[in-house]
């Protein structure tokens, strides 16, 4: 079932958007839309126009799909995504990464909004994310596996790529960002954590926290696709700061936005393939 859902995804993009070959995806979250200015955009489709896609309803999470190009590189964005705690699917919710995959890319960035838990990552910092702990006890790849997809029980040994990062790492010196680098902690969300939450996900060993991202890095791993992920840190975790709030969050997220943009724009200009 799920590849046939995939095949129906492929073709309808195909259907819009013609013989599209990108061979890398960005995913941006809340906030983050203006990260994608400098995408040459030949094709954008609603997320509600390719069946299955799940579609948010979160604000600031508008989902859009743009094909086409940054920095001379093909691309393919999806913009706004779907979260777990919408009450989606899981099959729904993998389906865009796993489309991805299918018309060709090999590597997807994750962007998304994060809070810091590690007093030495300042918000209004960029963070590229090293590895995971996911303490939600959900998967996105729960259900039946179809192994034409991908195995029933995937590696997470090296989740976020070693090399992609070291290529963003100097993309990031090129255009003067102070790149931060850490472990993220995985929160279902709506809820923000508490303040023991937060506490206990930094004893665990977490710099960062966030409602989405990994079940992406699961998903996007599952189908082969090899994965970058980057935080946007818009604030504390609870009790480290001012309570955070999605109001909070979004503003943050639109002033790292350019910030964003220019570490995708550089990495555009390194971008030898995802090995
Ligand atoms: N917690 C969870 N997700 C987030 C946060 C946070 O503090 N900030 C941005 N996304």
């Amino acid at each position: 079932m799920t590849a046939a859902m995939v095949e129906a995804a492929v073709a309808a993009l195909r259907a819009r958007a013609g013989a599209v070959a990108p061979k890398l995806c960005i995913v941006t979250g809340s906030g983050l839309g203006a990260a994608l200015e400098a995408v040459e955009v030949r094709t954008r489709l609603a997320a509600a126009e390719i069946p299955g896609f799940p579609v948010s309803g979160v604000q600031g999470h508008a989902g859009q799909v743009l094909l086409g190009r940054l920095k001379g590189q093909d691309v393919a964005c999806l913009s706004g995504r779907a979260h777990a705690y919408e009450g989606h699917a899981p099959g729904a919710l993998a389906l865009p990464l796993r489309t991805m995959r299918a018309v060709g890319c090999e590597a997807a960035v994750l962007v998304s909004t994060v809070g810091s838990i590690n007093p030495e990552i300042a918000p209004g910092r960029l963070a590229l994310v090293a590895d995971h702990i996911n303490i939600t006890g959900y998967s996105p790849l729960i259900g039946p596996n179809d192994d034409a997809v991908g195995p029933r029980f995937p590696g997470m040994a090296e989740a976020y790529d070693p090399q992609l990062r070291a290529t963003a790492r100097r993309a990031g010196e090129a255009a003067g960002l102070k790149l931060a680098e850490g472990v993220m902690v995985h929160h279902m969300g709506p809820s923000f954590e508490t303040p023991a939450q937060i506490r206990a996900c930094r004893l665990l060993g977490g710099d960062l926290v966030g409602m989405s991202m990994v079940p992406e890095t699961v998903i996007a791993r599952h189908c082969g696709l090899k994965v970058l992920g980057i935080g946007a840190v818009t604030n504390m975790g609870t009790g480290l700061g001012p309570p955070p709030s999605h109001d909070d969050t979004l503003a943050g997220a639109r002033s790292l936005a350019r910030d964003v943009g220019t570490l995708l724009g550089a990495l555009m200009e390194r971008w030898a393939g995802p090995c």
